[in-house]
């Protein structure tokens, strides 16, 4: 079916329900979703875990020879949930009548019926394949009988010990938390608008932002999602201009600096997990979490949020120290900003400026994959897991009138000469 014109309010609610059979949640089943830290399941045999994915309660566990399992909440036999399950001897055992699954959803002992019944082959509950990488668990929820390759991150392929893997829970709808990931105006102001050039060294990322807080931005399509760029002055040599590209990775993530990985993972249409990897020295950027509960909402919850009103400071705000005044990082100046919009926002109040090009632009694209996968069209880039590996990177080119095509041309074509060895060093380089 083509994308029927819609208003703001039913783009809305295409947009922000995720649940199974949903337009928006059928396009995402579609993609490898990273759903929790492998550190949630320390070892085999370990405690089970409630994980909220997508809008489906589902029961996370490491069984006996090393394997995730992702199984419905719900037993088959009378709808006890999992979570109070023992998990042992390759399997995890409803405490309620005893019966047993694997990882795969197959009931593997089915003890309360008698000797000889061969019922348990016929029960099966719904579980989704995983994949360990890096401190990532990957899931497919998707309908393929094979699931697509794995994309390829950079940040998720760096050598043990270098990697840093991270998550931070979120009182609001994806796409709000994200188009703040696909938005750089909003740096040069929630997170810099207390600084100063002079407060960076020149030609970083941070003096390009802070010397100028009203880029021309574009934004297009490309086989992974999309991509979009703000153009800056470079310095007061006419014809140089400075080109920063962010990546937008189909459904919900970005390279947000260099190998920064970013997904805005929904867990049930009000709730997300930002999930992240990045190398370790910026493990500073990190919020302190609460000690996770066994709540569906438990997990990576920040110890500045909004039961605290964010330990907003309004004396920092007022001395210059912060623009903000919030307390506990940049991580949680957006959070308190997207959370006050409320749990998905009413976007008929909106009035956007060109600086949201991407946003806009997004929106569009999800909604044109969203219908045309209804009509056998598949979803992009899902099958070609390079498409992945693309960086965030700024770039000093010329001359000052380059399109945004032609600028992702030059900077995906230097990348693209890295991808078959992840030369890692070589990539930092262009992380700016
Ligand atoms: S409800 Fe799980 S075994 Fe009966
Ligand atoms: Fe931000």
């Amino acid at each position: 079916m083509a994308t029927p014109i819609l208003g703001i309010e039913e783009q809305n609610e295409v947009l922000t329900r995720v649940g199974p059979g949903t337009l928006m949640g059928n396009l995402m089943r579609e993609y490898w979703i990273p759903a929790m830290l492998a550190s949630e399941l320390p070892q085999p045999d370990c405690d089970p875990v409630r994980v909220k994915l997508l809008g489906e309660e589902l029961i996370a566990f490491r069984d006996t020879s090393n394997r995730i399992g992702l199984i419905q909440n719900n037993c088959m036999h009378r709808c006890a949930s999992l979570f109070f399950g023992r998990n042992e001897e390759n399997g995890i055992r409803c405490v309620y009548h005893g019966w047993k699954y694997d990882v795969t959803g197959q009931c593997v002992d089915l003890p309360n019926d008698p000797a000889g019944s061969t019922h348990k082959a016929m029960i099966k509950a719904t579980a989704y394949p995983c994949i360990e990488k890096n401190g990532f668990i990957w899931t497919y929820m998707g309908p393929r009988q094979t699931p697509p390759p794995l994309p390829r991150i950079p940040g998720n392929e760096l050598p043990e010990g270098e990697e840093l893997v991270s998550a931070i829970s979120k009182e609001y709808n994806w796409l709000q938390g994200f188009e703040g990931n696909i938005d750089n105006s909003h740096f040069s102001f929630l997170h810099y608008g207390h600084k100063k050039p002079e407060d960076y060294a020149v030609g970083s990322k941070e003096w390009y932002v802070v010397k100028d807080r009203a880029p021309v931005v574009d934004a297009m399509d490309t086989d992974y999602g999309v991509i979009y760029g703000g153009k800056r002055v470079a310095e007061e040599v006419p014809g140089l201009v400075y080109w920063r590209v962010t990546q937008i990775f189909m459904p919900f993530a970005t390279h947000s600096s260099g190998m920064q990985y970013l997904a805005h993972v929904p867990m049930d249409d009000e709730h997300s997990l930002l999930i992240r990897t990045d190398k370790k020295e910026f493990a500073h950027f990190d919020p302190v979490h609460l000690p996770n509960t066994d709540d569906w909402h438990g997990r990576f919850r920040p110890i500045s949020n909004r039961d605290n009103g964010y330990l907003l400071d309004r004396e920092a705000q007022r001395s210059g120290k912060s623009f903000t005044g919030v307390g506990g990082g940049i991580s949680i100046e957006d959070q308190a900003v997207v959370e006050s919009m409320g749990p998905i926002v009413d976007r008929r109040g909106e009035h956007l400026v060109s600086s949201d090009a991407a946003v806009l632009r997004f929106r569009k694209r999800m909604i044109d994959c969203a219908f045309a996968l209804a009509d056998g069209v598949p979803a992009p880039g899902v099958d070609n897991p390079e498409l992945w590996s693309y960086l965030a990177a700024g770039h000093v080119l010329e001359p000052d009138d380059l399109s945004l095509s032609e600028v992702a041309e030059r900077i995906h074509g230097l990348q693209g000469q890295k991808k078959e060895d992840w030369d890692l060093a070589s990539i930092e380089a262009l992380r700016t």
